[in-house]
């Protein structure tokens, strides 16, 4: 064993592969559990962070809820046995088939970005004789101070409804038969370190919902969706994340009426740190001013490096002697794919398991088949 790693096991198998710790994933759930339950806030697992069925499958059991963004989501839900009554289902862009999808199985919400989208669900809804439970995203011009492509509270992001345009929304509301509005929904965006974030969107909140009241409008349900963020250079630090203080932000800054229910949307913080992508050296190569380990693994397994230029520790799970220094990058012809530059690791030798930690969330969902590369298998430590 090394940092915890079974690694005679890991040898035996088929390089790249993700790794489960499912006792850390079970001690997170349970973490979880224990802070919201303390306030009674409901907790529903962001399925885009990672839609394997044996994780969706142990989340479920553990009595979170799951926040959908596409059919194929809802279907993955489902059949990991998630009860439809604990499925919001979010997303700009909802085709017909979708929404249609989620109206059979009776979700608990649809959490709605757009007037256009509001009148579609209506008319869907009423073509079934259904009434469907909505809450407006709403964009609430938070600064997440996070990456560029993952921030998502701006105005000139893409997602939600523009604070400017509520009340035209609320209008249109009033003249819809077939939707009922059930609360309001905020994500301001992912990965999020300053916690302060949190407190300026429990501010927003308060004013919208002090303007809404003015209107009599109280809704039932608050949604302060995901975007907690987990401590990517340490990964083995507990708390993993913090979830005791990120909840009673919300206790301490909202003033809820007795009836209003809380609820969010974690997605990496929940499954981040279980996760590991296990990739073994192909080549060792000298280069002109650095060495080049050269791994079986590339973006198309872990997209997040190439992508967003998002660090993961990277460790050498089988040599002890002394560190040297490598560019750790992939097989795929791109000069992207590259998972870390001027990486410290004992001295690596052809055939040594590396381990890119921290790649539970937004790692094997995100995986590709470019190059023709067939997607990377999961294990898990309860049943290797
Ligand atoms: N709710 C909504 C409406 C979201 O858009 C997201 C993430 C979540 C919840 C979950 O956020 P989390 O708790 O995971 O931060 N692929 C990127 C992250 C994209 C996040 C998109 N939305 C990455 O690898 O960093």
């Amino acid at each position: 064993m090394k940092g915890n790693f079974p690694i005679n096991k890991l040898r035996e198998l088929q390089t790249p592969f993700y790794f489960y710790n499912t006792d850390l994933l079970r001690d997170t759930l349970a973490l979880i559990r224990a802070e919201a339950d303390r306030y009674g806030f409901h907790v529903h697992y962001a399925v885009k962070a990672n839609a394997n069925h044996k994780i969706l499958s142990i989340i479920r059991e553990n009595g979170l809820g799951a926040d959908c963004v596409s059919g194929g989501e809802i279907k993955a839900s489902l059949a990991a046995g998630f009860p439809a009554k604990k499925i919001v289902f979010a997303g700009v862009g909802k085709a017909d088939w979708e929404i249609n999808l989620g109206l059979d199985n009776d979700i608990f919400c649809f959490n709605v970005e757009s007037a256009a989208e509001l009148e579609v669900i209506n008319e869907l809804a009423g073509a079934k004789n259904k009434v469907a439970s909505v809450a407006l995203r709403i964009n609430p011009e938070v600064d997440a101070h996070t990456h560029a492509y993952i921030t998502t509270g701006l105005k000139e992001n893409k997602f939600g409804i523009n604070l400017s345009q509520l009340d035209s929304v609320l209008d249109l509301f009033e003249t819809l038969k077939n939707v009922k509005l059930i609360g309001l929904h905020f994500h301001i965006g992912s990965q999020i370190t300053d916690l302060s974030s949190f407190q300026s969107l429990c501010s927003r909140v308060t004013e919208i919902q002090e303007n809404m009241a003015r209107r009599r409008i109280l809704v039932e349900n608050l949604n302060f969706g995901g975007g907690l963020g987990i401590d990517y250079h340490h990964p083995n630090h507990l708390p993993i994340p913090d979830f005791k203080e990120y909840f009673a932000i919300f206790h301490k800054h909202m003033k809820l009426r007795p009836e209003q229910q809380v609820h969010f949307e974690p997605g990496r913080s929940v499954v981040g740190q279980c996760g590991t992508l296990i990739t073994k050296v192909l080549y060792v190569k000298e280069g002109a001013s650095k060495n080049f380990a050269i791994v079986d693994a590339g973006f198309t397994e872990l997209i997040r490096p190439a992508l967003y230029q998002a660090y993961h520790r990277i460790e050498n799970l089988t040599s002890e002697e002394a560190e040297e220094v490598y560019d750790v990058v992939g097989p795929i012809c791109e000069s992207s794919d590259s998972f870390g530059k001027s990486v410290d690791l004992n001295k690596v030798r052809r055939g040594d398991l590396i381990a890119l930690r921290s790649a539970g969330a937004y790692g094997e969902i995100m995986a590709s088949q470019y190059n023709c590369r067939q997607l990377p298998k999961a294990y898990f430590s309860d049943t290797l």
